[in-house]
């Protein structure tokens, strides 16, 4: 009990730093907000950015075998219908009769071998009916049926139905990949746990095409290159699980499944499914549109329809896992010596939204206040960084360890020649997590600082 206690004061306390220093809030706030949609701020932007950017050049750009595309959200209606999600993507839902609370049947504890509603305890629950996840829309002026699709739920099923166009013009042969980014809808029944389960999310996603004989080794490898993945963006391997999905348990269509899960203060949740689909929902669209989604392969003479596995990972929950997961407390020294609690977000430079904070000593020195300036227009083109002036040296440092800015460059009087040409021309440069100050010279500040941040 005392543990779930500082798992959700840490929770909290995450959350109201997101606020604060604008990483994550509520959308349309001052209305009231809507459930299950965020907004990025300045720094959730950068960190989520940084993310993507690095799981392309990782998945796509760093890869022969890997191409990208781009897909739009609405699509032809048929998609669904042929992929099965028209018909069954939906959670068993209950309403309680006593408070009118509508929740998930599968999350509910059990009394007296009924369930019970985690509102307000009653046992009076409807029977469990499907709800569908997915939003309906219409597309042009009519609203009747004809003009009905759906915000996509996943951003996998642009990709299989491009298949055909991508493996023409990029000419790969089996196994290959397509890769995409993207946004995903789907209308919770209980959005929850912040980003969490949101009903707006980002996907990124990698249909990676095989032989039907390759499918299962391909699964593992695709779970060793994730891992490898959340370790190079930060994500120390104690705060990953592997959940191996029982065959009982998996999609009528897969025939193996991995969860990697992540070590939340809310509890140890999924945060990417790697799935060996087989060659169902190629299948599927291929019998559905009436066109043949084949593989030919040239040596053997051969036409099939290829396998596929699939990583599939959510932005917004591994922004989170990362924010989690960078967020520390401890105590410090400040400027007079006094203990004081730091928070820091120990981000891995590669993902911090700021790289380098840049600090004149005094910002009514005008020698001070032109070098910092100068030191901003050297690395802006390379790295994002932060010119902050205002207030102790010591309270700029704190603020930047609050944003997770890896490193600190100040400006003082050894660097404009006031103390002696010995170290003109040289910076202080502070490291976020261990505190510690070296002092180098101003020209080598960018390659030094790019090879730390990459
Ligand atoms: N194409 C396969 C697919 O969509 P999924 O397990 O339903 O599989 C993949 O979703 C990933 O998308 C999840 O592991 C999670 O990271 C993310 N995701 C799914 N639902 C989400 C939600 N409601 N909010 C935030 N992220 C979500």
């Amino acid at each position: 009990m005392a543990q779930d206690k500082s798992a959700s004061d840490r929770m909290e306390k995450i959350v109201s730093l997101c606020k604060r220093r604008g990483f994550i809030m509520q959308s349309s706030e001052i209305y009231g907000g809507l459930n299950g949609c965020w907004d990025y701020g300045p720094l959730g932007t950068e960190l989520k950015r940084n993310l993507k950017d690095f799981w392309w050049r990782r998945m796509v750009r760093e890869r022969d075998d890997v191409v990208g595309m781009d897909g739009s959200i609405l699509m032809n209606r048929q998609v669904w219908v042929a992929s099965g999600h028209e018909a069954t993507f939906s959670d068993p839902m209950v309403d309680c009769r006593n408070c009118k609370s509508r929740l998930r049947a599968d999350q509910l504890p059990e009394k007296d071998g009924k369930r019970q509603c985690t509102v307000c305890g009653s046992l009076d629950l409807t029977e469990p009916r499907a709800f569908n996840l997915m939003f309906k829309t219409y597309v042009g002026a009519t609203e009747d049926e004809s003009a009905i699709t759906y915000l996509r739920p996943e951003t996998a099923q642009a990709i299989f139905v491009q298949f055909k166009n991508i493996l023409e013009v990029a000419r790969k042969k089996l196994p290959f990949g397509i890769a995409q980014i993207g946004k995903a809808f789907r209308n919770e029944i209980n959005p929850r746990n912040f980003t969490f389960r949101s009903r707006e999310f980002e996907q990124m996603e990698l249909e990676y095409f095989c032989r039907p004989e390759g499918g299962l080794e391909l699964l593992e490898y695709w779970l060793k290159e994730r891992l490898k993945f959340y370790k190079d963006i930060g994500i120390s391997s104690e705060l990953l699980h592997i959940h191996k999905i029982p065959p009982e348990e998996c999609a009528h269509y897969s025939k193996g499944t991995y969860d990697i899960e992540f070590d939340f203060p809310f509890g140890i949740q999924e945060l990417e499914g790697v799935a060996y689909r087989t060659d169902y929902d190629l299948t599927q669209h291929q019998k559905a549109s009436g066109k043949l989604l084949e593989y030919f392969d040239e040596e053997t003479k051969q036409r099939f329809v290829p396998h596929v596995v699939e990583p599939s990972a959510g932005v917004d929950r591994t922004v989170l896992a990362l924010i989690c997961a960078a967020y520390s407390e401890e105590m410090a020294p400040d400027e007079k010596g006094k203990l004081e609690t730091r928070i820091v977000l120990k981000f891995h430079p590669r993902m911090a939204p700021i790289k380098c904070g840049i600090f004149p000593l005094l910002k009514n020195n005008e020698k001070l206040v032109r070098q910092a300036r100068e030191i901003v227009k050297i690395l802006r083109p390379h790295m994002m960084v932060f010119y902050d002036e205002s207030g102790a040296i010591g309270r700029r440092y704190r603020r930047q360890d609050e944003a997770g800015t890896p490193f600190g460059v100040t400006v003082d009087f050894d660097t404009i020649g006031e103390n002696g040409p010995a170290k003109e021309g040289t910076v202080t440069i502070r490291e976020r997590d261990s505190m510690k100050q070296e002092r180098i010279a101003i020209v080598e500040l960018k390659s030094l600082l790019l090879d730390r941040i990459d």
